[in-house]
């Protein structure tokens, strides 16, 4: 085991600088122009399986390709199956990165590069450790079964499909899946709860053309005040959300949980300073931290309609259309939080206004068995490699595909982040710690010597 972590230390700028390669690839799934960097990424990702040691295809599906690669050294080990995604998120806004975003720089100990964290950079440490393994030791501890997808960020159905289609091809004890963070500075975790999501667009119609609002104002509905009124409605002035039976089944904390949150340090003022904001918000009676990863929400991602250009523009406008996103928390069902959403809204559609409502991608909550061995032993490697252990949290955002590894090949996921909160995923100016990637490899290292212990 020494060997394999002296040699991943000593060979830390050739990881760090094949990363970058993979960085400079611009796998934006959402935006069909780069459909062909989707490809190109999808290579590398099986060149560089192969450089692990794996056994390695691309699957074609009706979206971006699924990048599959697998190790078996003997069928009595225990077999994981190890999740990424390639794919990475739009970078706009442009304006407000530092360096461009497809051209990866370090600067204060910092990789930035969209998907340097989400989840490139990430996804990665298991590449080198197992390549780390193969190299030294002719052979993995474990099985690994390595799916790397390219439809994550765009919530795709195409690896749904592949799952139920594949099952005796991807059939594993646990996995694996590098996505989420550490709790904070120094303090790594174990996410041993997500929340789940629901998407859905809301589309108004008023009149059939944008109408001058001095002749024809007053006298008919006008969607974009019909969407302003009716979204306005979602939150009530102490956080929670108004649409009826919302919270019905929701399940509140136990007096553990609650015992556990206390324990964990947090600091309001260091959290504002992260997200840049002057107060917090949110629901009456939970801390910032339970708000963020144990209650469900409802949040408008953009609104839009009439006129958004410069100046004034007299008009009535014709359409108004608005985004909308819930987070969910055990055991809100998805459909039923459609359901009651879209008879929220068209409860509050004025005469006159066309009501359109189209639903999305969507998947229930998440929590870990605390007392799996899976867990007990994937703490030991976290603590190995960070030199702390992990403690175990919720997170408040959302990785479906863990659920379809439950529902689908009925295995649990082991939820091990390396990045942090703060690595500005999403956003512009997104990076990695180097720090963080080095100790997320040397901890996927360890992680494959423990795994090998628990008794199947
Ligand atoms: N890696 C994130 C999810 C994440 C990040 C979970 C940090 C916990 C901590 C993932 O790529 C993501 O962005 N998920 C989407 C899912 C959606 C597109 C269905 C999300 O949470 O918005
Ligand atoms: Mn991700
Ligand atoms: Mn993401």
């Amino acid at each position: 085991m020494q060997n394999i972590l002296d040699h991943l230390k000593s060979s830390q700028d050739t990881a760090l600088g094949e990363l970058c390669d993979f960085l400079r690839i611009p796998s934006i799934s959402a935006d069909s122009k780069y459909a062909g960097d989707m490809h190109r990424c999808a290579d590398w990702v099986m060149a560089s399986m192969k450089d692990a040691g794996l056994k390695a295809q691309i699957f074609p599906t009706k979206g971006h390709p699924i990048v599959y690669g697998e190790r078996i050294q003997d069928p009595k080990l225990p077999t994981i199956l190890v999740y990424g995604h390639y794919d990475v998120q739009p970078p706009d806004p442009l304006d407000l990165w530092t360096t461009p975003p497809f051209e990866p720089q370090v600067r204060d100990g910092k990789l930035f590069a969209r998907g340097a964290t989400d989840d490139k950079g990430q996804l990665f440490t298991h590449l080198k450790s197992i390549a780390a393994w193969v190299k030294l030791n002719g052979q993995l501890p474990v099985n690994v079964k390595v799916l790397i997808e390219g439809e994550e960020e765009v919530g795709g159905v195409n690896l749904d499909h592949f799952l139920e289609t594949h099952g005796d091809l991807l059939k594993a004890d646990v996995a694996v899946v590098s996505d989420t963070s550490q709790y904070g500075d120094g303090i790594p975790a174990i996410t041993c709860g997500l929340r789940g999501i629901v998407a859905a667009e809301i589309r108004l119609k008023g009149p059939s053309k944008d109408l001058h609002s001095g002749i024809y104002g007053g006298s008919i509905a006008n969607p974009v005040n019909a969407l302003a009124k009716m979204c306005g409605k979602l939150i009530g002035d102490d956080g929670r959300v108004q649409i009826p039976g919302f919270y019905d089944d929701v399940l509140e904390l136990s007096a553990l949980e609650h015992e556990q949150y206390a324990q964990l340090p947090f600091s309001e003022s260091h959290f504002l300073n992260e997200v840049g904001s002057s107060a917090t918000f949110g629901e009456t009676g939970y801390t910032t931290l339970q708000r963020r990863t144990a209650r469900p929400t409802c949040d408008i991602n953009g609104i839009f309609g009439g006129y958004t250009g410069e100046g004034p523009k007299t008009i009535i406008p014709s359409k108004a259309i608005a985004k909308i996103t819930c987070r969910l928390v055990p055991v809100m069902k998805p459909t039923k939080v459609l359901d009651a959403l879209e008879a929220f809204l068209r409860s509050h559609c004025p005469p006159g206004i066309e009501f359109e409502f189209k639903r999305f991608h969507g998947c229930e909550a998440f929590v870990f068995d605390p007392t799996s061995e899976w867990l007990a032993a994937a703490r030991k490697a976290v603590e190995t490699a960070f030199g702390q252990p992990p403690v175990l949290v919720r997170e408040g955002g959302s990785i479906p595909v863990v659920l379809s590894f439950k529902q689908i090949l009925g295995i649990d996921t082991l939820l091990l982040g390396w990045g942090r909160n703060s690595d500005n995923l999403h956003s512009p100016d997104e990076h990695i710690h180097v720090q963080d990637f080095h100790r997320g490899t040397l901890a996927s290292a360890c992680l494959w010597a423990e795994l090998a212990k628990v008794v199947k």
